[in-house]
């Protein structure tokens, strides 16, 4: 059984045929008909443990364009919350001849333990503070899209590195293409292993802008976060927060993005966030093309 796992067990060929597989896809969602017959045999739940907009809605609409059949499942309305284990969950979901499993958990690991007890292909759509592959596979091709190419490219991941499984799955992604990656933030939010995944850590955010092609502002998470490690939030604006003066004061252009949800007014500004260097709404585009991608990738091994 195949699966999406992480980032970190994917080869750099297999990101690239994810890419010319979503390009194809991007100009099938852009024709009036958006929908090809790809996947009329396969069936897939996507089942959130933790809350999601863009990652759900947009993996329902990746699988309704394949015109597989999809059912939703979230924790916080179904017997989960009665006390049933996520394996009896799960088998459950897959007696009703289910072939794939779209997961977000909030335990790290949690789409790997899956993968490893049920009979079905698992894509991890965000495990804790792992991974989560289909927001850097959208993310990378973003800038491709931008930029031309992600080989050669500088990008800064700023603010809550700690907590995020974005910043991890986008630096692997990031290095295995050829672009080189620093982090920013306040120093109670950078991980300690950081520098061994050879990425440098610079605490002055101008000079991390300056030396960028591109900045991908993560948001503070709050409902992780252990208030006493954190600078306040007026703190963290006036040392972390990107705004249209400082953007406006760099030498060259820089390419802004944020894999949502924005906390306005903190990590960045509206101004910023919808303004003419911010792609953040060409990311949630192509996070449907990408996963389309994804799963009809997998899907094609499912078939006999
Ligand atoms: N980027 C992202 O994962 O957003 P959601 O939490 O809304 O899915």
């Amino acid at each position: 059984v195949h699966h999406l796992l992480g980032i970190k067990y994917l080869k750099e060929q297999d990101i690239q045929l994810i890419f010319e597989t979503a390009d194809h896809f991007k100009e099938v969602i852009n024709r009036p008909i958006k929908k090809v017959p790809s996947l009329r045999d396969i069936t897939i739940a996507n089942i959130f443990f933790e809350n999601s907009t863009r990652t759900k809605l947009s993996f329902e609409l990746a699988q309704k364009r394949l015109s597989a059949d999809v059912i939703s499942f979230s924790a916080a309305q179904s017997s989960v919350k009665k006390g049933e284990t996520l394996i009896d969950t799960v088998n459950n979901i897959l007696a009703m001849k289910v072939d794939m499993v779209v997961m977000r958990h909030a335990h790290p690991g949690a789409a790997h333990f899956l993968a490893q007890q049920v009979k079905a292909s698992i894509i991890n759509a965000g495990d804790g503070a792992h991974e989560h592959p289909t927001q850097a596979l959208l993310d990378s091709y973003s800038i491709r899209e931008r930029l031309g190419d992600v080989a050669g490219k500088k990008v800064v991941i700023v603010g809550d590195i700690l907590h995020s499984r974005v910043a991890l799955s986008n630096i692997f992604a990031l290095q295995m293409q050829g672009a080189e990656v620093r982090v920013c933030g306040p120093k109670t939010l950078i991980p300690k292993y950081i520098e061994s995944l050879g990425v440098k850590v610079e605490s002055n955010l101008r000079q991390a802008l300056e030396w960028c092609d591109v900045a991908n502002m993560l948001r503070i998470q709050n409902e992780r976060l252990d208030v006493s490690y954190f600078p306040s939030t007026r703190e963290y604006v006036q040392q972390y927060g990107v705004n249209q003066t400082l953007l406006n004061s760099l030498s060259k252009e820089i390419v802004i993005m944020h894999p949502g949800p924005i906390n306005r007014g903190v990590e960045i500004t509206s101004e910023v966030a919808d303004g003419p260097h911010s792609v953040i709404l060409d990311q949630v585009e192509n996070g449907v093309a990408i996963r389309m991608a994804v799963i009809y990738l997998l899907a094609s091994k499912l078939k006999p």
